[in-house]
C-alpha cells in the first residue's frame, strides 16, 4: 500500500474527506502523517483524533523560504511517502522543493485552472461573472497553481451566489475529486505524456460535470 502524506494549513476539510474514503476502504493508502505549517491549524487535531502521526512546522521559525522548504522536505520524508497530497497548504514552494517531488505532489485548487489562479478565486469568479466555476487537483510544477490537470469539477454559478455559496458548492466537489485523483494514484494509473495526465483504464467520456468520469 501506498504512503501518502499531507500538507494543511488550516480547518483540512479536504484532508478529512481523505481520511474519510480511506475508512471507508474507498482509498487504498496508509495516511503515514499530516503535517502543518501553521501550529494551530485546526487539522491537525482532526487528523490527530484519527490516530495519524501529526507535526507541525512553524514557518516563522525559518530564516527563509529556502530553509524552511529544505527543513520541510525532511520533516516529510522520514514518513518515506510515495505521494505528497497539499490539501489546503497555503506556502509558495520553492523549485528545488518542487523537483524534489516531481511526480508525486499534488494540489487541489478551488478554480477551474488556468482560470483564476492564486488566491479569493470564489470572489473573482463572482466579479467576473463567470457561469461555471469549480475546482482542480492537478500535479504540482514550479508555477503557481499550474501544472497537469488529474480532475476537475464544475459547478454553476447562481445569480444569488455570495462568496460563500459558490465556495461551500465547489468545497462538495474537492471532497469528490480529491480522494478520487488520490486513488486512481494509489492504484498506479496516473501517467504523465507531453505535459497531460492520463488515467489508465475504465474512464469513459463522460457528459456530467466532473471529467474524467468518477
Ligand atoms: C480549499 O478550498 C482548497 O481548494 C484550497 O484551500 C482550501 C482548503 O480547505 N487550496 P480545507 O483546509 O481543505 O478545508
Amino acid at each position: 500500500m501506498k504512503n501518502i502524506v499531507i500538507l494543511i494549513s488550516g480547518r483540512g476539510s479536504n484532508m478529512e474527506a481523505l481520511i474519510a474514503a480511506r475508512d471507508a476502504g474507498t482509498l487504498p493508502v496508509n495516511i503515514a502523517a499530516v503535517i502543518s505549517n501553521r501550529p494551530d491549524a485546526a487539522g491537525l487535531a482532526t487528523a490527530e483524533r484519527a490516530g495519524i502521526p501529526v507535526r507541525a512546522l512553524d514557518h516563522k521559525g525559518f530564516a527563509g523560504r529556502e530553509a524552511f522548504d529544505a527543513a520541510l522536505v525532511e520533516c516529510i520524508d522520514a514518513f518515506k511517502p510515495d505521494l505528497v497530497v497539499l490539501a489546503g497548504f497555503m506556502r509558495i514552494l520553492t523549485p528545488d522543493f518542487v523537483r524534489h517531488y516531481e511526480g508525486r505532489l499534488l494540489n487541489i485548487h478551488p478554480s477551474l485552472l488556468p482560470a483564476f489562479p492564486g488566491l479569493h478565486t470564489h470572489e473573482r469568479a463572482l466579479e467576473e461573472g463567470v457561469r461555471i466555476h469549480g475546482c482542480t487537483v492537478h500535479f504540482v510544477t514550479a508555477e503557481l497553481d499550474h501544472g497537469p490537470v488529474v480532475i476537475q469539477a464544475a459547478v454553476p454559478v447562481l445569480p444569488d451566489d455570495t462568496e460563500a455559496t459558490l465556495a461551500a458548492r465547489v468545497l462538495r466537489q474537492e471532497h469528490q475529486i480529491y480522494p478520487q485523483a488520490v486513488r486512481w494514484f494509489a492504484e498506479d494509473r496516473l501517467s504523465i505524456e507531453a505535459g497531460r495526465v492520463r488515467v489508465a483504464g475504465g474512464v469513459q467520456e463522460s457528459a456530467a460535470l466532473v471529467s474524467p468520469q468518477v
